[in-house]
């Protein structure tokens, strides 16, 4: 019967380009997908950025942006990584696009009709200088457990104590350094600890749809205290303005907690998908042969088979059928690749030396299985899993054969191949099923290393009758023949398996072998008096200096500025920037602000420029009028709280402001004059 599969990736934060755990991640997916269309399974594969939460919005902030054209921006750097490590989502969307918007209100308004939305007094942290409650991500202070400085609001990094961001001593707002005060606000939550919800949840997730070791870790939170009450509690979600994310209906000034959403984004691509193939989402989710699967990170199980199945539940809809979850990818056993430390290997620098993205994808199936373990990146491994069990077994096999066959026999295959090489086929072919399960269970090191055990037989195979010494033997022409044959025939048929793990390099294959794209069920059949192309080389070996590269250099000692050294740039991306020599014309005070002054500037241009800068705490501003200074002249204009700044004014610092405090604008020597390019 043919499957219908609706699949999808967790939604990434678009709060900066992916890295390698990401696109580890999409190789997971993306290779079972491709096994199922092989079967010929009927796929929606969709993902989207999740756009929305403080995190984003402040970092928009900070780069002088709407939150809508910063996250615009992320997304418009997704596709050189997708299609470099040819992941090929149906659907590429954004938890920000109307499809959500609406969703989400609609699901919001079922969930209040059920019942299961209550209202809520909450008291926390709000910086009263910028207007906003603070997550506890932007709340600073001295650990109440150990008396670390400066640890977050959530737990402290130095004695690992979790608290919450009322017991930090000194606390203050990461965004502004003010003291933080409490205040309290409505909240919205949902009641998850109505008996409904944790009826339908307990038996979700214990009803085998989720990996043992996942429905181990949930049935704890089921556990009931001596009073009978189930440990699960209601959950808060919404968010007081000013807050990047949707408006709860009803409810001005309250916005969706972003992982209210994020998932219900699962649903905005496939809706925004089936309008553009003009097909009926409602009717297909409706329909109850159709499969419902999330890949996801073992860090979001919660919001995955809690959160997000009682949010479908309840709101009258469909069910996750499964969610499959994979543990991290570390490199060399080094630490996780959180969000906030980008560390290890840059997927971008990987395609950028023109390493073969079927290598990675290839190294990683090699790594991965169905439990929810991490797997290290290993150079060393990586090289030698490329370089001998791929180019050396696989490939090779085409490489052994190919030249004598095109050669001596114009491509065409022999089609009565003799007994032994109908044996090794039948026995190549008789694996198709045990692959095929290894890889829908997602037990990819298990079915790579069973196509590599074939490869062997096949490459003793080729031992055994040395087409090398056929070939100069006479009349030995068509044991020649047979033996080539078996050979592209073989290599035919672990291509089939191998095709999920590694699609570009199977459609290098299908046009040598001059074949359509192949399906699963091809590895049954045989090729008879086919004709085939001629050989070119299929893939190279890894060059160890290639993964040197790869490596980011560790990180140098701080200099003594405190900061590291940014990465190396050419010379073109410096003249992007355009530095002007300007003369201060007039330097005034800024009422409402203690850091910034207001800079009237001559940049030669025959008109004036209107720039703030962050230089108050240095200098008063007479000592600045008249003087000439150095100004980035092409910069957007931002528009900030006392006007638009039309410009920067170039000044040192310490990286560390607090301890080294202290801003210093730069002078160039006597002679500069207002207008010259600074190079
Ligand atoms: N935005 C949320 C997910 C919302 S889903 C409705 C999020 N984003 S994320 O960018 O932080 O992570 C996206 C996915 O990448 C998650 O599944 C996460 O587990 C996964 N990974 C993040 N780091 C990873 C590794 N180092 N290794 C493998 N996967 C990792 O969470
Ligand atoms: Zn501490």
């Amino acid at each position: 019967m043919t499957r219908k599969l609706f699949v999808t990736t967790a939604l990434p934060y678009a709060n900066g380009p992916f890295h390698i755990g990401h696109v580890m991640e999409y190789i997971q997916a993306d290779t079972w997908v491709r096994l199922q269309r092989m079967l010929g399974h009927e796929v929606h594969f969709v993902c989207a950025d999740d756009a929305h939460g403080a995190p984003i919005m402040i970092a928009a902030e900070k780069a002088g942006l709407t939150p809508q054209a910063f996250v615009a921006g992320i997304a418009a750097g997704r596709k050189q990584y997708l299609d470099g490590f040819h992941i090929a989502f149906d659907n590429w969307h954004s938890t920000d696009a109307p499809e959500n918007h609406q969703l989400a209100q609609d699901i919001y308004r079922a969930l209040r009709k059920n019942e299961l939305i209550a209202v809520r007094e909450v008291e926390q942290f709000f910086d009263p200088q910028k207007g906003m409650f603070l997550p506890d991500r932007f709340i600073k202070g001295e650990c109440p457990n150990c008396g670390a400085q400066d640890q977050y609001g959530d737990n402290c990094e130095v004695c690992g104590a979790v608290y919450a961001p009322t017991d930090l001593k000194n606390p203050v707002s990461a965004l502004t350094g003010a003291t933080p005060v409490l205040r309290s606000s409505e909240h919205f939550f949902f009641k998850l600890s109505d008996p409904r919800c944790v009826e339908f949840l307990e038996s979700w997730t214990q009803d085998g749809r989720l990996q043992p070791e996942v429905a181990n870790k949930v049935r704890e939170w089921f556990k009931r205290g001596e009073d009978g009450k189930v440990g699960l509690g209601d959950w808060d979600i919404s968010r007081d303005a000013p807050y990047f994310g949707i408006e709860i209906p009803d409810a001005p000034g309250k916005y969706f907690y972003v992982w209210l959403d994020a998932p219900i984004g699962y649903l905005a691509s496939l809706k925004n998908l089936f309008g553009r193939l003009g097909l009926d989402m409602d009717a297909y989710l409706a329909d109850p042969t159709t499969e419902q699967i999330h890949f996801i990170g073992k860090d979001i199980v919660t919001f995955h088979t809690l959160f997000w199945p009682a949010t479908l539940k309840f709101s009258g809809r469909k069910v996750p059928d499964r969610i499959y979850v994979h543990g991290f990818l570390t490199v060399n056993n080094g630490e996780k690749m959180s969000k906030s430390r980008g560390t290890g290997i840059s997927p971008l620098k990987y395609l950028e030396l023109g390493m073969n993205a079927e290598w990675l994808r290839y190294y990683i199936a090699a790594k991965l299985n169905a439990r929810v373990e991490d797997i290290d990146f290993n150079p060393d491994d990586f090289i030698a899993r490329v370089n001998s069990d791929l180019v050396g077994k696989y490939i090779n096999i085409a490489s052994r054969a190919a030249g004598f066959l095109h050669r001596r026999f114009g491509g065409r295959l022999s089609a009565d191949v003799g007994v032994e090489g109908r044996v090794l086929l039948d026995g190549l072919r008789a694996h198709s099923a045990t692959v095929c399960t290894h890889l829908d269970e997602r037990e990819y090191g298990k079915a790579l290393r069973e196509v590599m055990l074939l490869a062997d037989r096949v490459n003793e195979y080729v031992d055994r009758h040395k087409p090398w010494e056929l070939a100069k033997t006479e009349g030995m022409d068509a044991a020649l023949h047979d033996v080539c044959s078996v050979c592209i025939e073989a290599f035919r048929v672990l291509t089939i398996y191998l095709k999920p793990v590694l699609p570009a390099l199977a459609a290098q294959v299908e046009a040598f072998l001059q074949v359509p794209p192949l399906q699963w069920a091809d590895a049954q059949r045989s090729l008879g008096h086919h004709v085939i192309g001629e050989y070119k080389h299929l893939m190279q070996r890894v060059d160890p200096k290639q993964l040197d590269a790869l490596f980011e250099p560790p990180p140098a000692a701080l200099p003594p500025g405190g900061e590291e050294l940014a990465p190396e740039i050419g010379i073109a991306d410096f003249t992007k920037v355009d530095l002007r020599i300007a003369k201060i014309v007039k330097a005034e005070a800024v009422d409402g602000s203690t850091k910034l002054l207001r800079l009237t500037l001559d940049a030669g241009e025959g008109r004036l420029r209107n720039v703030f800068s962050g230089i108050a705490m240095n200098v008063a501003p007479e000592q600045l009028t008249g003087k000439l200074t150095v100004m980035v002249a092409n910069l957007a204009p931002r528009k900030m709280k006392f006007g638009i700044s039309e410009g920067m004014v170039l000044a040192a610092s310490h990286a560390d402001e607090k301890a080294n405090p202290g801003v210093f604008v730069l002078e160039p020597f006597p002679g500069a004059a207002p207008g010259m390019r600074v190079r």
